[in-house]
């Protein structure tokens, strides 16, 4: 293992829990190279670039990146990093853990989220003092990619056990055109390789969801339903302080928990570092430390079932004492 990881810790809790996540790596991939960069409100505010040309390349060049959370300026950073990497599809699991005290503790979904285009291609305009517009981008190519990796992705059953197949999520009842194209595009796919597919409303998911979570195994989505929606299923299953996701590219990856910065818990010591440790596991599989990347998992598995516990999941330990016993057992 001798791997460049670029590390972007941003701002806020990012700066916390991404160290934590660098500790576990240390502990089972001592050969790592990891090369620090900057992003951020912070780095904003001293040179007015939110992400400096340096770190972009950093992450462009690396292996794999680890990154934090940005603040007011999350779109500045996030949104070409997602490009310095070509990431296509931003894979975000959630999934209940013995020992936490989640909604339904029976959730276990993946959601596999388009990453590039949606209403978040930035096409926004002011059209005058009164109106303003978006014009959402849809394109046959980007939502096959999407549904090849979907594919692959349940052939290789990385998704949920209780499930086959994938649904697909979308609004194409009344966004006929452009959910229409991710729709047919997704499932003609899934039909090419046989994999079983079925289909929700994004806004009925979003009531089944959480009504019994046991029905959706892994879920294929736009960029802004995948956004919201797996932030509703950490509600779930016990908060953002669990959340793990990765941008998949063609030959890169970045990886980074779902939350942002949280300012209200910001430079105490009590951030719950299980996101980013998670994060760490899954950049380890991206580069097929398999063996290594479980060892994770299942130490954070232990610490979340026997404690230490952050205060979001009802305990009172610190960002490093949690941390620690991560390390401990792996
Ligand atoms: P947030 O995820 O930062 O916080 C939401 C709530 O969850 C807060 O109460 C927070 O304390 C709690 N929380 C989040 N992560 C936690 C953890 N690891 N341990 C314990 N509690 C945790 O979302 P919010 O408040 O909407 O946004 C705060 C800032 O973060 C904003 O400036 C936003 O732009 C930015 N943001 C950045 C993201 C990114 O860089 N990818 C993603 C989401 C938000
Ligand atoms: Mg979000």
């Amino acid at each position: 293992m001798s791997e460049r990881i670029a590390v972007i810790e941003g701002d806020g809790i990012g700066q916390e829990v991404v160290p934590a996540a660098i500790e576990v790596l240390e502990a089972v991939a001592p050969s790592f190279e990891f090369v620090a960069g900057d992003a951020g409100d912070a780095v904003k505010a001293a040179t007015g670039e939110a992400l400096p040309a340096e770190t972009y390349e950093l992450a462009a060049d690396a292996d794999a990146t680890l990154f934090g959370a940005a603040g007011e300026t999350a779109a500045e950073v996030i949104l070409p990093l997602r490009d310095a990497v070509d990431s296509f599809v931003n894979v975000r699991p959630a999934k209940a853990y013995p020992g936490v005290d989640a909604l339904r503790p029976e959730t276990d979904v993946v959601f596999l989220r388009e990453n590039t285009e949606g209403v978040y291609a930035g096409h926004e305009t002011r059209l005058s003092d009164d109106l303003s517009t978006l014009t959402r981008v849809v394109t046959g190519s980007a939502s096959r990619e999407l549904a090849e990796y979907a594919c692959e992705f349940v052939a290789e059953r990385r998704g949920p056990a209780h499930r086959d197949g994938f649904t697909v999520v979308h609004k194409a009842n009344v966004m006929r055109e452009t959910d229409g194209r991710f729709k047919r595009t997704v499932h003609a796919v899934a039909d090419d390789h046989g994999v079983d597919a079925d289909e929700e409303l994004m806004d009925a998911f979003a009531t089944k969801l959480p009504l019994d979570p046991t029905q959706y195994g892994v879920v294929v989505c736009p960029n802004l339903a995948g956004d919201v929606l797996s932030d509703l299923a950490a509600g779930l299953v016990g908060g953002l302080g669990l959340l793990p996701s990765a941008n998949v590219g063609h030959d890169n990856a970045l990886f980074e928990p779902v939350h942002g910065t949280a300012p209200d818990i910001a430079g105490e010591g009590v951030a719950n570092p299980t996101a980013a440790v998670l994060s760490a596991a899954m950049l380890l599989e991206y580069l097929g430390h398999a063996a290594a990347g479980e060892r994770v998992r299942s130490a954070v598995e232990t610490v979340l079932s026997d404690g230490p516990r952050t205060g979001d999941l009802g305990g009172d330990a610190t960002t490093a004492a949690v941390t620690a016993a991560i390390v401990d057992r792996v």
